[in-house]
Order: C-alpha cells, then sequence, then structure tokens
C-alpha cells in the first residue's frame, strides 16, 4: 500500500506513557505525568451540570462564548497586565496546546525558524516538526537556568519568525525575570521577531517570584502571543480549555484557524469554567501557592537526601533532578532510562527520564524530571519510599 504522510515516521509515544504502564503494573506513585490528582473547584463544576441541563450542547462561537472571554481578557488586563483593548483579542480554544496549534499555524510557513530554550516541553517541540518549522534551541543555562542573549542572538537567522518563552517553564522551573524578558523583547524588535509565550502555570511561582507577562512589557503586545489555560490552575487537564491573547490582527486569523480544526472549545464545559471568574480567586490562588510550596519543599528536600543535584524550581511544579552524583555510587543508575526503571523497581515511584527535554539525548542522561502535583498524602508516601530506597547511599 501507498506509505502513511512521513510527517508521522518519526512520531513516537513519549516516555511519559511508558513510565506510567511500568508503575502501575507495580501499583507505584507517579510523579512522573505532570497531572494534578486534586478536585476542580465546586463552582465549575456545579456551572458545566447547569450548562448540561440547560441544553447548552450546540458549538458557540469559535473564539468562544462571550460571558468567558470577557473573564479572561478581565484577568489579562489585570493579573498579567496585557494591554487588551477587546475580548476580540482573546480565543478559546481546546487547551492551550489547542491555542498553540492555531497560533503555530497563524505565524509561520514551513520552513520559517522559531527558537525555544532548551530543557524544552516536548509538546511544543514535537508540534513545531509536525508543522515543518524548524525548532532552533538556545540553552537555558544549569544550575540557575540563566540565559546568555548574546548565544541567543547568534541563532537568529533571516528565518526566525518568533521565539518561545515557557514560563514559569516546565520542566525545569525557571521564571523569568523582568530583566531577562526586556532582553529578550529588545531582541524581539532589533529583529523583527514575534513571541508564543507558554504560561500556563503562571500562578505557580515560589519565594515571593513575580510572573511576568512579556506581552506586559512596553511595545511587546503588538508581537506577542500570550498562552494560558485553565489545566492546571483548576485541576482539569482533560477538560481540555485553554487560551490565546494578543492583538486582534493575530487573533482574528487564529480564530480562524480555531475553526477550521476544533470548530470551538466543548461547549457547556466553556460555561462551566467562566464560573472561575466568580469565585474568590485571590484566596484560592493564596491556598494554591501555600500547598504547592509545601510540596515543593518536602519533594526538594527528600531528593537532595537521596543525592540528587539541582537548583530549588522557582515556578510551576516539577523538579528537574541530576543523579551523576548518585551514578558513581551505585548500579542501576547509568542512564536516565536504568533510573527510572530503578526507582519503579526500588521504590515504586516514576519519574521521566531527561532525554525527553533535551535535542541531544546526551544532555539528559543523568536527568530525572518529578512533579509534585500529588494529593499530600501520596507524596508523602511517594518520599517516605524514596528515602527508604536511597538515602542512605546519599549519607
Ligand atoms: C508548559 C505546558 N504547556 C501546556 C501544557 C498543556 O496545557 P493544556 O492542558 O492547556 O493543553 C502543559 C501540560 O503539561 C505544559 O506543561
Amino acid at each position: 500500500m501507498k506509505p502513511l504522510a512521513a510527517r508521522t515516521d518519526a512520531l513516537r509515544q513519549s516516555d511519559i506513557r511508558a513510565v506510567t504502564f511500568a508503575v502501575n503494573a507495580v501499583n507505584g506513585i507517579n510523579l512522573g505525568q505532570g497531572i494534578c490528582d486534586l478536585p476542580t473547584p465546586d463552582p465549575i463544576k456545579d456551572g458545566a451540570h447547569a450548562a448540561i441541563d440547560g441544553d447548552q450542547s450546540i458549538y458557540t462561537s469559535y473564539a468562544g462564548i462571550e460571558k468567558l472571554r470577557a473573564g479572561i481578557a478581565e484577568k489579562a488586563r489585570g493579573f498579567n497586565r496585557l494591554p487588551v483593548g477587546s475580548d476580540e483579542e482573546v480565543v478559546v480554544s481546546v487547551g492551550s496546546t489547542g491555542a498553540f496549534v492555531a497560533t503555530c499555524l497563524t505565524l509561520f510557513e514551513p520552513g520559517d525558524e522559531c527558537l525555544v530554550f532548551e530543557p524544552f516541553y516536548g509538546y511544543h517541540t514535537g508540534l513545531l516538526n509536525l508543522f515543518g518549522i524548524k525548532r532552533v534551541v538556545a540553552k537555558l543555562h544549569a544550575p540557575d537556568w540563566s540565559v546568555d542573549f548574546d548565544e541567543v542572538e547568534a541563532l537568529i537567522t533571516e528565518r526566525t519568525k518568533a521565539v518561545l518563552v515557557c514560563t514559569p517553564s516546565n520542566p525545569c522551573g525557571k521564571v523569568w525575570s523582568r530583566a531577562e524578558l526586556e532582553q529578550m523583547l529588545a531582541l524581539m524588535e532589533k529583529h523583527d521577531l514575534y513571541a508564543i509565550t507558554d504560561e500556563i502555570y503562571e500562578y505557580m511561582t515560589y519565594d515571593g517570584r513575580e510572573h511576568v507577562s512579556l506581552g506586559s512589557l512596553s511595545g511587546a503586545y503588538e508581537r506577542t502571543l500570550t498562552l494560558s489555560g485553565f489545566s492546571k490552575t483548576y485541576n482539569m487537564t482533560g477538560w481540555r480549555l485553554g487560551y490565546a491573547v494578543g492583538p486582534e490582527r493575530i487573533t482574528g486569523r487564529m480564530g480562524l484557524i480555531n475553526d477550521l480544526i476544533f470548530i470551538c472549545a466543548p461547549s457547556p464545559l466553556q460555561h462551566g469554567v467562566a464560573e472561575a471568574f466568580a469565585m474568590d480567586r485571590e484566596a484560592y490562588f493564596a491556598e494554591m501557592q501555600a500547598a504547592y510550596a509545601a510540596k515543593r519543599m518536602l519533594m526538594c528536600e527528600t531528593l537532595e537526601r537521596c543525592g540528587f543535584t539541582f537548583h530549588w524550581p522557582d515556578g510551576a511544579y516539577y523538579v528537574l533532578a541530576n543523579f551523576e552524583k548518585l551514578a558513581q555510587q551505585r548500579s542501576g543508575f547509568e542512564d536516565d532510562r536504568a533510573a527510572c526503571d530503578t526507582l519503579i523497581r526500588e521504590a515504586g515511584v516514576a519519574a521521566v527520564p531527561g532525554n525527553s527535554f533535551f535535542a541531544d539525548p546526551e544532555d539528559g542522561r543523568y536527568v530525572l524530571r518529578f512533579c509534585y502535583a500529588k494529593k499530600m498524602p501520596v507524596l508523602e508516601e511517594a518520599c517516605r519510599n524514596l528515602l527508604r530506597a536511597f538515602e542512605q547511599v546519599a549519607a
């Protein structure tokens, strides 16, 4: 038979699925997948129930229902400090992933280049590849994931169309500072680049770190698409609701792309999530931040006692931990996949092998990513198991 599309040839299921399968087989605890196991807030669930009961079952406007777009616009003006003029500057999509797809298809021609920072989130680079957009990798430098802007500038070519900034970052927890974003903007203006920012973890920062949106800097908004969503903030990854905010010149076209691919985000769920904007969000976020700060402390202290080394995340809910020291002390830690198997076998705990986050898998050889978005008793059990299996090694 004739071959399938060449673009599918290199596609592989990520290691995360295989790890999930392996840890489930031993009834272990999965700190691999970035899925929060906390409940979705009641007002959102009640709103969706009411919408289903009220037969809000038909397609909505391709860019989302008015009430939701208005709520997002207000939030983007207040929390993100974006100069949003009208609700037309908001496109609701099928998760922030849907918004990313619409952004890519709106901005890039095949063969255009997009700067991405490494370690990266695999869906970003996977989707760029799928659309024939060349990812050009700029390094964030360990241990604290600093940016060398001379290096970044040296990577810019005639074909560079945009830069992708993920802040707070999955997988390394970097929170871009205002000064760094200003330097990035200077390069964008000098070389006429767009920015796509993934800010899905925007409410999860630690030690008083401020989340700054690139699009809020003077002059940045007209060339920036700010992506976010509800998956992480409200523990609802499976509802598939996210959005992009940006200048109407771009969001107008993005809405049309969103229409072609998705028609719209799920109608009753849009009605449900719109209720998030009527919640006491200040209290909700304060509680969420305190809970994640406690989990980060437990996870980081545990991993340090086990012999991992890393910069504590400034945001999001992952620790990207280096185990080179452990590899020198014992077998089972020859590389990231072996280390992952060893953790599952000896502690019943899963992490993600580091090669998923680097262009050259060798760069992730001694790296594992742990996700601490778990209910506290579950995380405590995982940490106890890790300590029981590995703490002596570190001593
Ligand atoms: C950086 C980043 N962006 C986007 C997503 C997916 O977001 P959504 O569920 O809104 O598509 C994830 C999920 O892990 C993520 O880590």
